[in-house]
Order: C-alpha cells, then structure tokens, then sequence
C-alpha cells in the first residue's frame, strides 16, 4: 500500500488533527468541571500519552519494514514532535499547576516520590531531539551524527516505563507498567535483531534503519 502524495496530505492531516484529541478532551473536561481530581487527571493523562506517543514512534521502523510501508516514515518526525509535546504539558502541570514554580517544594515532592526523577531524565533527554527534528537541523549535523543523537529516544522510552513502573510499583499495581515494558523490549529488541542481521551480513541491502524524512 502506497499513498499518492493527495493521500499523504491527507493522513498527515487526519494524524496531525487526532493527536491532538487527547488535548482538546483535557480541555473540555476541565473547562466543564467535570473532573473530580483535575490535577491528577491532567498529569496522569498527559503522562500516558506521552508514552503512548514514544511508543508509536518507535513503532514506525518495525512497521515500515514488516509491512514495507516506506511512506510511514514521513508521519515519523510529527509523531515524535507529539510525544514531547505531551511530555512538555505533562512537566509544566507538575510544574505550575502542581508546584507553582516552588523549587523548593518540588524538591520535596521529587525526594518523597524519586520516580519523577526519572522522568525528569526522560524529558531533558526528549529536549534534543525536538529541537533538531527539522530539515535544517539534520543538514546541520550531518545525517550521522543526527542519527546518532536521535537514538537517544532508545533512553527516553525505557526511562519513561522505569517512571511509571516506579510510581505504580508503589500502589502494587504492576498490570500496565508490565505490558508497556513488552511493548518497549519488543520495539527495541527488534532493532537489535535488524542491527545483529546486518552485521553478520554487512552486504546485505540496508533496508533504510537510517533514513531520515
Ligand atoms: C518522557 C517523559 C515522561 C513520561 C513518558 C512520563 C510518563 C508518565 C506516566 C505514564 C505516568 C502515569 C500515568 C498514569 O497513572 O496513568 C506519569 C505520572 C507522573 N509523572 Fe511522568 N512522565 C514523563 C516525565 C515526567 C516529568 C518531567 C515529570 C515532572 C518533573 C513527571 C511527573 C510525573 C508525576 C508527578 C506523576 C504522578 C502523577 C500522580 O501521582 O497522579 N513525569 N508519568
């Protein structure tokens, strides 16, 4: 399946618009009052789909190449652009809604809870990549050592599981923290496997790991 560049638009698009329903459902529901705890609601929210978004970038690769779909890589760098865009409202909810920019107190609050440490090691880790996700940035670096820097996301998503199997191991509820680190060391894992084929097979054709778009 190859979309003609109308259809490519057009799915951009439809990404673009739905990535950001999680947002306009935050807003709505808060707006309406109909949260019982909107602080926790809101750091939770953002915290999952922040995730959920490192996750589904990671996904583009093994899906580019299992299903040899090369046009999903073109959603790559939007997809990545959203993960830290819920990473940035889920830290700025920590930060002023949570804290009211009282250093002091957040200090607290991360030596009583060090889990947020964590994903306070993820966020600045998220910071790089962001700022060279565009065209001009890639040409800046060069496309290896882009690549190289952009890897860091192999970091970002184990620190971000680590984070939230942290904070529910508290609550000795492990369920979903367990499913997102198979979902993570399968991703991941895949790489390594592609990474091991190719050099046991050096002349093997590349089949694009590092192509950027
Ligand atoms: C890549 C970065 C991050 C990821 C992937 C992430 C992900 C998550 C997830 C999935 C949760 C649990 C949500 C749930 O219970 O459904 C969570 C909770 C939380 N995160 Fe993060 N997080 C990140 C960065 C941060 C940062 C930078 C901070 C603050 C400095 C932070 C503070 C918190 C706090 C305080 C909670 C607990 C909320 C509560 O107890 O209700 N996180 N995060």
């Amino acid at each position: 399946m190859t979309p003609t560049p109308k259809q490519l638009t057009a799915i951009k698009a439809a990404v673009f618009v739905l990535a950001l329903v999680p947002l306009a459902r935050l807003v709505w529901l808060t707006l309406a009052g109909a949260l019982v705890e909107p602080l926790q609601f809101i750091t939770r929210s953002t915290g999952d789909w922040t995730l959920y978004f490192l996750c589904i970038t990671l996904a583009v690769t093994p899906l580019r190449r299992l299903a040899k779909w090369n046009w999903v890589l073109k959603l790559r760098r939007m997809l990545g652009l959203y993960a830290f865009f819920y990473a940035l409202l889920h830290f700025m909810t920590f930060l002023w809604f949570d804290h009211f920019f009282d250093v002091a107190e957040m200090l607290k609050d991360v030596a009583k809870r060090p889990f947020i440490l964590v994903g306070f090691i993820a966020f600045v880790l998220l910071i790089p990549l962001a700022v060279t996700s565009t065209n001009a940035m890639v040409r800046r670096l060069g496309g290896k050592r882009w690549l190289w820097l952009h890897r860091l996301v192999y970091i970002v998503a184990p620190l971000g599981v680590l984070h939230f199997w942290w904070m529910k191991a508290a609550k000795h509820d492990l369920a979903q923290p367990l499913l997102f680190v198979a979902i993570v060391a399968l991703l991941l894992g895949m790489r390594v496997w592609w990474a091991r084929e190719k050099q046991a097979n050096p002349t093997a054709q590349d089949r694009g790991q590092t192509r950027r778009v």
